[in-house]
């Protein structure tokens, strides 16, 4: 296809503030023990009020671009992804170009709930591979403390906030490329996890507030099924695709979203637990910037190298899911 396209460089970003299951344990009736034993999660980053989400996706962004030796007037595209934008228009990428004086590049968002990384990844490699561009920002960014319902001890106990970032740029040599991607949705599931209100077939008022219909409503229980059924069959596909065995993959980094649906991939891929990535202790379900947050705290701490085999994989509202393959 074209040219490669190499991550020359990844940057991550989250809030200082840590909030604890201890303290959520003090607002909703729930236990420390409980939400560790059934999601995994120890604590997450929350937002203060005057940091915008764009704040987030620009210090993740900076740091990308500043590991890929990169100056902003090079980005020939900036993808963002998030469901959490700082308004309805102008997109985050427009917000985010004004904030990394980014003046050349083409601008927009996409929305695919926690799989948004992943396909906006799938878009920036389109562009690069056909020699289109040859540096395209992906950038995941969400502050889901903003559209959480801090009173459902279902949903408030998963949620975090943080931006993760790559660049994705055009190369004629070396080994590192993306391999391939399997993408999907299935509309008919979109109630299973949603914010009802706040788009154009609801908008605000005072009774979708007073009922809470800003926030996340999520079906748990379906949303855990379907979520390890698709995260293990887009694997497959992706791997299928790739002409390669999970065996061959020296990472995987999975949607951080319940540490019960990532053992039940690593042991559907029979992989050991040091080639699957966790972080969801610390940061909870971070939506789109999931994966993207992992793979530059891999690339950080050298747990990913050049010329590793990496497979990712998300899940989320819509549904959708997406998998990717690439050598690093
Ligand atoms: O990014 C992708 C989107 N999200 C996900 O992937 C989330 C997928 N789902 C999940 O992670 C899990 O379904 C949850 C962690 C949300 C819930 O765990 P579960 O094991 O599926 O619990 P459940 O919803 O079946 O509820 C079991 C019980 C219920 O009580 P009863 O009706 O059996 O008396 C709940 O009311 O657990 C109760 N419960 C809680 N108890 C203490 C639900 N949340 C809590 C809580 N603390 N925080």
């Amino acid at each position: 296809m074209g040219k490669q396209a190499r991550i020359s460089g990844t940057g991550f970003a989250v809030p200082p503030r840590i909030l604890t299951n201890a303290e959520i344990s003090q607002r909703v009736d729930t236990t420390d023990e409980w939400i560790r034993t059934r999601t995994g999660i120890e604590e997450r980053r929350i937002a203060s009020e005057d940091m915008h989400n764009s704040d987030l996706a620009a210090e993740a962004s900076r740091k990308a671009l500043c590991a890929a030796g990169i100056a902003a007037e090079e980005i020939d595209m900036i993808v963002v992804a998030t469901t959490t934008s700082d308004m309805p228009f102008p997109s985050m990428a427009c917000i985010l170009q004004q904030a990394l004086g980014a003046r050349r590049a083409a601008v927009f968002d996409v929305v695919a709930a926690c799989s948004g990384f992943v396909y906006a990844l799938s878009v920036a490699r389109q562009y690069v591979a056909s020699g289109e561009c040859r540096h395209v920002l992906v950038t995941a960014s969400e502050v889901l403390s903003r559209v959480t319902d801090w009173s459902d001890r279902s949903t408030c106990i998963l949620f975090g906030d943080g931006a993760g970032a790559v660049v994705l740029s055009a190369s004629d040599e070396g080994a590192s490329d993306i391999l391939a991607f399997h993408l999907g949705g299935d509309g008919r599931l979109g109630d299973l996890l949603k914010i009802p209100a706040g788009g154009s077939s609801k908008p605000a008022s005072h009774e979708t507030v007073n009922a809470r219909e800003h926030t996340i409503r999520m079906n748990g229980a379906e949303v855990f099924k379907a979520a390890v059924q698709k995260m293990n069959f887009c694997m497959r596909m992706v791997l299928r695709r790739a002409g390669l065995e999970a065996s061959d993959l020296d990472l995987v980094i999975p949607h951080q979203a319940n540490l019960r649906i990532i053992d039940s991939l690593r042991k559907y891929l029979d992989l050991p637990r040091e080639k699957v990535y966790v972080n969801l202790q610390k940061y909870g379900n971070t939506s789109a910037a999931s994966i993207a947050i992992a793979l530059a705290e891999c690339v950080a701490s050298k747990r990913l190298a050049r010329g590793n085999l990496l497979g990712m994989c998300a899940f989320g509202g819509g549904l959708t899911w997406g998998a990717c393959v690439l050598r690093y």
